[in-house]
C-alpha cells in the first residue's frame, strides 16, 4: 500500500510496510542521489529489537551510518536538540546530498525535519514515525518546528520528507497511550474532511483497538489522504490547510499552560487536541450539539480524555484558567488582535473564525476542566 503526491515537481510517498518489509526502506533510500552518509536519529523508548532491525535495513544501503539516541519529549523539542543534530552534521562533514532518517514520534520528527531543512539549506530527509500521532499527522505536511521561549512550534520551516515508512511492527508494539493519543487526530480528519473515517472508527472499534493491521492501515491511509487533500494546494497555510488546525488553538494553549509550570510532559498532543476540538465546538454560541456529541462519544469510546482533570495538577483552577486564556492569544493563526479557531458548521464543513467574545472564551475554558 502506498500514497504518492507531488510538491512542485518533486515526488513524495508514504509506504505502508508489513512485517516482511525487508529491502523496502533501503531500496527507497538508494533510489535517490546521495553521498551515502546517513544520520539515524532515534527515540530511546522504542523497542531495541526494532531499532536494531531498522539499522540492519539501513546497512543494506551500503551507506556510512551515524546514530543519535534521543529522549523524545515535548520539553526536549528545543534549540539544544536542534543544535546537537546540526553540530554532528557539521563535525562529520555531511553535505547537501547526505541523508537524515528519523525514527521517533512527533517531537523527534519535527526537530529532525527542521535540522534537515536548515543544514546547508536542505539535505535529504526520510521519516519513520513511531507513535500514532506522528504516523497519521506529523510525518507529512512538512511542518517542522522547535518550541522556543515556552511557545509551542514558534520556530520552524516547511520541509517535506522524501518518503515516510509506516511499519506494522511499530503499530503492533507501541504503548497503548501512544497509540490512542493519535486517534484524536484521526477523529479530527474525519470531522473536517472524510466521513468514511468516522464510520470506520464507529463500526470497527474492536479491530482498531486490537490493532488489526488491515483496519489500522486503512484508517491511517484515509487520514493521510485527507490531510494531503487539505495541504497540497496550500503548503504555507493561507487557506484550506488552516482547517487541519481544528482543536489546536485550545490544544496548544492547554499543553503550554500545564507543561511550562510542571516542567515535564503531562498531556500528549493528541489528548490535548481531543479536548481542544470540544472547546472549539462549545465556543460557538449556537452550540453544535450533534457534532459535539459525535466527537465526545468517539473520544470516550477510545478512552481519550474529554476534560482536564484538575486533581492530577498541582496548581489551582484559577492559575490554569488564566494561563490557558493568555496562551490562546499566542496562537500562530492570530491575524490581528483576536485569536482564531476552526469553526465546524457541520460534518466536513469547516472555516476559520475569530474569537471575539472573551467572556465566553473564559466560560469555554472553565467547561474544559473537571474538579
Ligand atoms: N509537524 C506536524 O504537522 C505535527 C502534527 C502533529 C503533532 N506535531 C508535534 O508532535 C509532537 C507530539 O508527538 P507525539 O505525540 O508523537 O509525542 P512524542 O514524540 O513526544 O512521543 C510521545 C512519547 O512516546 C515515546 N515513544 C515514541 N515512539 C515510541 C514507541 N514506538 N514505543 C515506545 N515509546 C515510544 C516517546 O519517547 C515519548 O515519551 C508535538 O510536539 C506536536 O507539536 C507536529
Amino acid at each position: 500500500m502506498k500514497l504518492e503526491y507531488k510538491i512542485n515537481k518533486s515526488k513524495h510517498s508514504v509506504i505502508f510496510c508489513r512485517s516482511n518489509y525487508k529491502g523496502t526502506i533501503s531500496k527507497t533510500i538508494n533510489s535517490i542521489n546521495s553521498d551515502k552518509n546517513i544520520l539515524f536519529i532515534y527515540d530511546r523508548n522504542i523497542e531495541k529489537k526494532i531499532v536494531r532491525e531498522i539499522l540492519s535495513e539501513l546497512k543494506i544501503t551500503g551507506c556510512n551510518i551515524l546514530k543519535i539516541e534521543c529522549v523524545s519529549e515535548k520539553l526536549n523539542k528545543n534549540e539544544k536538540l536542534l543544535f546537537k543534530i546540526l553540530d554532528i552534521l557539521l563535525q562529520n562533514s555531511f553535505t547537501k546530498n547526505s541523508i537524515i532518517v528519523s525514527f521517533g514520534g512527533g517531537v523527534l520528527g519535527d526537530v529532525s525535519a527542521l535540522a534537515s531543512s536548515l543544514y546547508l539549506r536542505g539535505l535529504n530527509y526520510f521519516c519513520i514515525p513511531t507513535t500514532m500521532t506522528s504516523i497519521v499527522d506529523s510525518s507529512i505536511g512538512g511542518k517542522t518546528a522547535i518550541n522556543y521561549k515556552g511557545i509551542t512550534n514558534s520556530i520552524g520551516t516547511y520541509y517535506h520528507p522524501k518518503a515516510v515508512f509506516i511499519l506494522e511492527k511499530i503499530i503492533k508494539t507501541l504503548p497503548d497511550r501512544e497509540f490512542t493519543a493519535g486517534i484524536a487526530e484521526i477523529i479530527k480528519c474525519g470531522i473536517i474532511g472524510e466521513n468514511k473515517i468516522l464510520e470506520l472508527l464507529k463500526n470497527s472499534k474492536k479491530k482498531v483497538i486490537e490493532r488489526e493491521t488491515s483496519v489500522v492501515f486503512k484508517l491511517c491511509y484515509l487520514t493521510l489522504k485527507t490531510k494531503i487533500k487539505f495541504f497540497l494546494n496550500d503548503i504555507h497555510e493561507k487557506n484550506t490547510r488552516l482547517s487541519l488546525n481544528f482543536g489546536h488553538t485550545f490544544a496548544h494553549a492547554i499543553e503550554m499552560a500545564i507543561e511550562q509550570k510542571l516542567k515535564r510532559d503531562f498531556i500528549r498532543h493528541g489528548e490535548a487536541v481531543g479536548i481542544g476540538m470540544l472547546c472549539e465546538v462549545f465556543y460557538e454560541k449556537k452550540r453544535k450539539e450533534k457534532i459535539f456529541c459525535t466527537i465526545e462519544n468517539l473520544l470516550k469510546e477510545y478512552n481519550l480524555p474529554t476534560k482536564i482533570y484538575l486533581n492530577k495538577i498541582p496548581f489551582s483552577k484559577n492559575v490554569l484558567q488564566d494561563s490557558i486564556y493568555k496562551n490562546i492569544f499566542l496562537d500562530k493563526k492570530r491575524a490581528g488582535k483576536n485569536p482564531r479557531f476552526i469553526s465546524i458548521g457541520g460534518l466536513q464543513k469547516s472555516r476559520i473564525k475569530e474569537i471575539i467574545d472573551y467572556d465566553h472564551l473564559n466560560e469555554t475554558i472553565l467547561k474544559a476542566m473537571h474538579e
